[in-house]
């Protein structure tokens, strides 16, 4: 089976690509409006592109009713947002912060998440989130009539204590209960790794002799 992206519609290339791009992380975005509202929402058209800069990259839509989304039209006013991570226990929070509330709502004052200031900027960042970075916009790409592309840089990094050791920078991944997004309402934890180790083309010959 194939299918021809130019003869979809919108929804149906949607439905393809979210289905089988999985799991995506979650970025809890926070930013800070002109007004002094303090917005949360996720996003998970989300990733980390390259560490030097040290690049992030969202997807933003337009609401169903083509009115632009809080978090957009923050980042266009300041030009600053902090990712927040999603794990297990702020799964629920994160999930009413996705509902399209009015601009004058903040999504921590319904949540019940905390406010915690940033180092580098002056949206606020969430203390329950295992890890968040301080990002400023670097540029926003208009890749379509309603889909922004913001390129972040990260500025600083915030993780829970005793997440990550500060002499190996190495993660205890049994205490981060991360979780991805699969597609509609499903989403998923990380359960199990597996390591494949990486080698040079001369450890892989040197196993591999005669190809
Ligand atoms: C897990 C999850 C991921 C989402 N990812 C995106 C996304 O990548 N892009 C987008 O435009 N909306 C996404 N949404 C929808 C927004 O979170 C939702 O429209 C939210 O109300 C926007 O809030 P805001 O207006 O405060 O920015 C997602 C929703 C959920 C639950």
């Amino acid at each position: 089976m194939e299918f021809d992206f130019a003869k979809l519609t919108g929804p149906q290339r949607y439905k393809l690509l979210s289905s089988t791009v999985v799991p995506r992380p979650i970025a809890l975005v926070s930013t800070r409006g002109t007004n002094g509202i303090d917005n949360a929402a996720p996003y998970s058209f989300f990733n980390v592109f390259a560490e030097n800069p040290p690049t992030v990259v969202l997807g933003l839509q337009l609401r169903p009713d083509g009115v632009v989304k809080d978090t957009t039209r923050n980042i266009r006013d300041t030009g600053e947002f902090v990712v927040n991570l999603v794990d297990r226990p702020i799964a629920e929070a994160m999930n009413v912060c996705a509902i399209d509330f009015e601009e004058e709502v903040s999504e921590f004052d319904l949540t019940g998440l905390t406010r915690l200031p940033c180092r580098s900027i002056a949206a606020l960042r969430i203390a329950e989130a295992p890890v968040a970075f301080e990002c400023k916009r670097v540029v926003t790409l208009s890749v379509g009539r309603d889909r922004d592309l913001v390129v972040g840089e990260v500025l600083h990094m915030h993780v829970r204590d005793g997440l990550i050791d500060p002499d190996t920078l190495r993660i205890d991944l049994s205490k981060y209960q991360i979780v991805g997004r699969m597609f509609g309402d499903l989403y998923t934890p990380v359960e199990g790794t597996f390591a494949l180790e990486r080698m040079s083309p001369e450890e892989w010959r040197r196993r591999n002799p005669g190809r």
